[in-house]
């Protein structure tokens, strides 16, 4: 997609070097978990719904495709501190994302050792690739995808309601990381939004009108694991529109008129 770059000015960059700095900060004083010492383990119930560490599984095999969203994404921002260093701190948190999961379905009895091989071995068979040629169309897809990754964790626990002690607790921290990713993106998006307002606007509407979760398309079942978490009531189109999209644009100060139309829909 030949779209035109936003030029990356030094004001631009300054800004993000903030915007990096105070969310790193306050990660570093209130959001820091450790994954040994704050996830009540011992209160594991392996006899939980097998559909609910079915829908964990799915998760955890998103997050484990971290190197290809690190070595994909990092040469679009080389040149860009604050969007490079936030991608190292970003990678650390998705990190212990993958872990904790893995974890749970171990320490739960959800899956064997083995079954979790089988499981890495089916991720690191495919790869992500990025979307979009653009570093402007990704922070713009990665901020939509966080509010959404955050909504899936978020509903997930829901639908665990607290019976099993440790995935909520778990189900817990990774929300509140994702909240923090989605709202740092936010900023970034805003940054991008008053120093260029047609490109970045131009970005909003191709990413809204064209995006789908990764399991749909990364995940050898993807279909099928998809269909599970619309069932289940996780995540789906009108989650995707009233949760995502919609407070997305009110809160970046836009309205549909702003990104020309009706056609913001759709997660497939
Ligand atoms: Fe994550
Ligand atoms: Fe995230």
């Amino acid at each position: 997609m030949a779209l035109p770059l936003t030029p990356e000015d030094p004001q631009v960059q300054a800004k993000i070097w903030n915007v990096f700095r105070d969310y790193f900060d306050l990660a570093e004083k209130k959001r820091r978990w450790n994954i040994n010492d704050d996830i009540p383990w011992e209160k594991c119930n392996p006899g939980l719904d097998p559909a609910i560490a079915d829908v964990v599984q799915t998760f955890c095999m998103i997050e484990l495709f971290l190197p290809d969203y690190l070595s994909k994404q990092l040469p679009q921002v080389r040149g860009n501190k604050g969007r490079a260093w936030m991608l190292a701190s970003w990678g650390y948190e998705e990190a212990k994302h993958s872990m904790v999961l893995n974890d749970w379905l171990l320490k739960g009895k959800h899956r064997t050792e083995e079954q979790i091989v089988d499981m890495e071995n089916s991720v690191f068979e495919r790869e992500w690739s990025l979307k979009y040629n653009d570093p402007l169309a990704t922070v713009v897809y990665t901020m939509v995808q966080e509010v959404a990754t955050r909504v899936n964790y978020r509903n997930l626990r829901k639908a665990a309601n607290g019976r099993c002690p440790a995935l909520d607790s778990v189900l817990e921290v990774i929300q509140i990381d994702e909240a923090a990713h989605g709202h740092f993106f936010r900023q970034l998006v805003s940054v991008y939004l008053e120093h260029d307002r047609a490109a970045t606007l131009e970005r909003i509407r191709m990413v809204l009108n064209s995006f789908t979760m990764p399991a749909d398309h990364l995940l050898a079942d993807g279909r099928q694991r998809v269909a599970k978490i619309k069932a289940m009531k996780i995540f789906d189109e009108g989650m995707f529109l009233n949760e995502v999209a919609t407070p997305l644009l009110n809160q970046l100060g836009l309205t549909r008129a702003d990104i020309r139309g009706p056609k913001v829909h759709a997660v497939r």
